[in-house]
């Protein structure tokens, strides 16, 4: 048998969204890192779009979990189930480790015993290879920056889960900070803020939506209104009123300001000739929330430095993935020749 028949997977597996490349076709998924289990049993019952599509849906005996927690694994049991759930849906077929080797990215800043768990429970469901790579390399490679020449580069990565700053030159991490904020925690602070100015509870998915539709990161930007559905708390009652963008810029803005603390620290830290890199070359947005509207404006105006929003903001970090299984043919990029993937080696 050669590895030759091994299929390559690259995967960006994220708090809120799992998307997976495959060698030779690009993306084949991507969908909500969300897993539905019934309770008593423990029985498999869903996982991704379908699942997400039942949360505050369901009923009492079906257990809808997001199995990633602030980007890391915090069920490997439901992650592994889900993993599973998705490649079989790509390839069609159940066993689905065997004969493949898996490129998976990792938050910065996790420990190497965390690192070698992940990639330890990959191979322990089959996979002949699995090697996690850090996001901000990956989400770096996918929207086409060069990292292997010795110039600073400032990725600001904001998922669900978390935002991740990290200079990057050389191919490695030289300065990073993660903060345990991000797209999800934004919809918290809006059903918070609903709550508490209108006596209203709406869902979690309301909640997003609302982020999406008039979420946006400046106070100069043209008033919008969103009309929002919700229960009344005092009457328990349905009862909708209209959101003003405005009211969500304020809800944002709390955060806007900690991610650009974030931003300062991490330039602190490196070398002024990294840091007069990063100014030159301008910041790298990607994770969804580089979709809020106005962001890329509000860090220029706030930081003196030029934002790029990645072509391919929620897919980047799988895309690149994808490309460092092609690292031995790449010219821009090469990993260490214990962690490339393993072509044509007869077992
Ligand atoms: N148009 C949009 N405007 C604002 N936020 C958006 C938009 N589209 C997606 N998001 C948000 O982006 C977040 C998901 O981004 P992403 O897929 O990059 O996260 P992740 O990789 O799963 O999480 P993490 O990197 O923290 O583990 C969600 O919170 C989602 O609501
Ligand atoms: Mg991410």
């Amino acid at each position: 048998m050669f590895k030759q028949f091994d299929k390559f997977f690259g995967i960006d597996l994220g708090t809120s969204n799992t998307v997976i490349y495959e060698r030779g076709k690009g993306i084949v998924l991507n969908e909500p890192s969300v897993i539905a289990f019934h309770q008593v049993t423990s029985e498999f019952i869903a996982a991704g779009f379908e699942a997400q599509a039942m949360i505050g849906r369901s009923p009492e005996y079906v257990e809808i979990t997001y199995p990633l927690q602030n980007g890391v694994i915090a069920n490997f049991d439901r992650t592994s189930v889900m993993l599973q759930y998705f490649i079989k849906k790509i390839q069609g077929r159940p066993s689905f480790l065997r004969s493949s080797q898996i490129y998976i990215s990792v938050p910065c800043g996790i420990t190497n015993v965390q690192k070698r768990a992940i990639e330890e429970t990959i191979v322990h469901k089959g996979a002949r290879k699995a090697i996690a790579i850090e996001e901000p390399i990956a989400a770096a490679l996918g929207a086409g920056l060069r990292l292997d020449e010795p110039i600073g580069h400032l990725v600001l990565d904001i998922g669900g889960g978390t935002s991740q700053v990290a200079i990057l030159s050389l191919g490695g991490v030289v300065a990073s900070q993660t903060i345990n904020r991000a797209g999800l925690s934004i919809d918290r602070d809006i059903r918070d803020y609903v709550k508490r100015t209108y006596n209203l509870e709406i869902g979690e998915r309301t909640a997003e939506h609302i982020k999406k539709e008039i979420g946006t990161a400046t106070d100069s930007s043209a008033e919008r209104t969103l009309d929002i559905r919700g229960r009344d708390l005092v009457d328990g009652l349905p009862r909708s009123i209209p959101l003003k963008s405005s009211e969500i810029f304020t809800v944002i803005n709390d955060f806007l300001e900690t991610l650009i603390e974030a931003i300062r620290a991490t330039m602190e830290r490196v070398p002024p000739e990294l840091a007069g890199d990063v100014i030159e070359q301008g910041i790298l947005l990607c994770g969804g929330g580089a979709l809020i509207e106005g962001i890329d404006e509000r860090i220029r105006m706030e930081t003196g430095v030029a934002v790029h929003i990645a072509d391919h903001p929620l897919e980047c970090t799988a895309i690149g993935t994808g490309m460092m299984l092609d690292g031995s043919r790449s010219k821009s990029w090469s990993l260490p020749s214990n962690e490339k993937p393993q072509d044509e080696i007869a077992m």
